[in-house]
């Protein structure tokens, strides 16, 4: 949810900045623009539409400055325009914001009073504003009266006219500084920096870093104090040269390299046992969401725990009533998805432990949580996650795994050519494009299934509405003739998973039902159905099973979004990383 950037130190800003802004683009695009100190005074260049538009832009621009920051937008207050793209300057104070701004009416109403005309819709302007009004003797002084009673969520990077500094500041929204030899940069996420860069400030909720050129001081409540950068290690490999059409589609192809890996480090360790909890929660966000209903079913079926699994939005809001023994599951590829980290915080001052299953390297949610699991996917940049997806619902696989009384040498000899398998079912490539040949032309679709195939249907039609538009929606295949049976008429795709087969029965009565209203049936198995369109899948060990489904409601769904012309990495209105309410 936008991507902020920033840098300081003895190199020209604006390739820095636009490097920069091209690795956050995956949190909103639909704006972006730069600010730079030129001849002491903050000159801001900004427009609509994607990083690539600013880049052409700055092309004919010069600029030799060493001092800026950067910002591209997921639009929360306000149309996605390039007066409402960010940086924002108001007298003096030039900044860019992620985060939002809860109490805003008022705080613009009385910014008004004291003369202020805003230029945009935007809840940040009313921040520099703030900033540009507030009493003190210094930027920090004017800082933290700005920001004392103002609601909501926010990291801030803002220049000052006169002054050769950034003033950096955070509180519920991530932001993170990297240290190098007489520079400073600033980012939303690690990814963003340069590898070469070993030394990190981790900002603590509403402390203001003041970055010059050749060092740093960190503030809290006014008074400095000392914080030691701390040294992490970075991903030796550099993001590959494209060579495939898509980011989503390469990170598909990297499932079975994932699971390999996945398998190699996590079979050798004793992970986190649940055993002793009497109840478990798993909390989530999209696709982690659906991913945590995998878990719920394995957890419930294989380990017989008690399993709660909620939408982090709700779960936050929730009266629960903890068990003094629940243990709260957060999954979460970025790790700072706002929601999640509510949910968190919530079981955590409730003293009930938490265990995070998260992709991104020291973000906010592996941090505070307990304990950890990485799902050690590697960066994910498309914005509808896949290869992360299956590194999640595996670590769900593993813990489940190592509760098991029986089967134990079976299934570990199955985990064994999991990778092989994924590899196999994504060559079968053209199954999935006459899939997708008669879904890119419908306006609607339904997923069905029963049980874990329902969890997978939750997010195969997640998918395909996320990257391809089409309304899609899910359904537990014996639920359908509760009401939503009435929509099914001639040609309305239907596409059905049915692996389980303990219920395969079940579901086919399911198939018959929809045929007989006229719908196209398209199944996902691994037993023939007799259905004229239908992918069979290999019988592998039931517990395993549910993992060959999921490569073929990716590629399906990338396939019709590809023939109905979509934006694949970027889809329209979304953002990877969610860090607002
Ligand atoms: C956004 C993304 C989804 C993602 C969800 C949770 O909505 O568009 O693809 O599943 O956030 O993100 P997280 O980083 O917490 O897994």
């Amino acid at each position: 949810m936008c991507g902020i950037f920033g840098y300081i130190g003895p190199k020209p800003v604006k390739k820095i900045l636009i490097d920069g802004l091209e690795k956050l683009e995956y949190r909103g695009y639909d704006s972006a623009g730069i600010a730079f100190m030129n001849q002491k005074k903050a000159e801001v260049i900004k427009n609509a539409g994607k990083v690539q538009l600013l880049k052409e832009k700055l092309d004919s621009v010069e600029i030799v400055s060493t001092i800026g920051i950067a910002h591209t937008r997921w639009a929360t207050h306000g149309q996605p325009n390039s007066i409402n793209a960010h940086p924002h300057k108001v007298g003096n104070i030039t900044l860019v914001h992620n985060g939002i701004l809860e109490n805003v009416s008022e705080k613009r109403i009385w910014c008004e009073q004291k003369g202020i005309t805003f230029q945009s819709e935007t809840d940040s302007e009313v921040i520099a504003a703030l900033i540009y009004l507030a009493k003190g003797n210094t930027m920090l002084e004017k800082i933290e009266t700005a920001l004392q009673d103002i609601k909501g969520s926010y990291a801030l990077a803002i220049l000052c006219d006169g002054e050769e500094k950034i003033y950096v500041t955070r509180k519920d929204s991530p932001l993170l500084i990297g240290i190098g030899e007489k520079e400073c940069y600033l980012s939303s996420d690690l990814s963003a920096i340069p590898k070469d860069i070993v030394e990190y400030l981790f900002l603590e909720e509403k402390d203001i870093v003041i970055l010059e050129k050749d060092h740093f001081k960190v503030y809290q409540n006014g008074k400095e104090k000392l914080k030691q950068p701390e040294k992490i290690k970075r991903e030796e490999k550099n993001i590959e040269e494209m060579t495939y059409e898509h980011k989503m589609l390469k990170e598909i192809e990297e499932e079975p390299e994932v699971i390999t890996r996945i398998l190699n480090h996590y079979l050798k360790k004793q992970l986190p046992n649940l055993e002793k909890y009497s109840e478990i929660h798993i909390v989530g966000c999209g696709s982690a969401y659906y991913a945590g209903e995998i878990g719920k079913y394995l957890l419930e079926t294989y380990a017989h725990k008690k399993v709660l699994c909620e939408i982090a939005s709700e779960y936050r809001y929730k009266n629960i009533l903890y068990e003094k023994d629940t243990l709260v599951i957060l999954v979460s590829q970025s790790g700072e998805t706002a929601d999640t980290i509510a949910a968190m915080r919530k079981a955590k001052e409730s003293g009930i432990q938490t265990l995070s299953i998260v992709n991104v390297l020291n973000s906010t949610i592996a941090r505070e949580s307990d304990q950890v699991l990485y799902t050690l996917a590697g960066e994910e940049i498309a914005v509808a996650t896949t290869k992360v997806y299956v590194a999640q619902v595996l670590l769900f696989s593993l813990l489940t795994y190592q509760m098991l009384k029986e089967e134990k040498e079976k299934i570990r000899e199955e985990y064994s050519k999991l990778s092989f398998y994924i590899k196999k079912t994504l060559e079968r490539d053209q199954e999935f494009k006459e899939f997708a040949k008669i879904l890119y032309t419908k306006k609607q679709v339904f997923f069905i299934g029963r049980q874990i195939d329902y969890a997978l249907a939750r997010e195969g039609s997640l998918k395909l509405k996320e990257i391809s538009y089409l309304f899609s929606e899910a359904y537990p295949a014996g639920e359908l003739k509760h009401g939503t049976i009435s929509l099914i008429e001639k040609d309305f795709p239907v596409l059905t998973i049915v692996t389980d087969s303990s219920i395969f029965e079940k579901t086919l009565s399911n198939i018959e039902e929809v045929k007989a209203r006229g719908a196209n049936v398209l199944t996902i198995t691994n037993q023939k159905t007799g259905n004229l369109l239908e992918i069979v899948l290999p019988k592998i060990h039931p517990f395993l099973q549910f993992f060959l489904v999921i490569p073929c409601l990716q590629k399906i769904a990338y396939d019709t979004a590809k023939l109905r012309n979509c934006p694949i990495d970027q889809p329209k209105n979304l953002a990877k990383s969610v860090t607002v309410e």
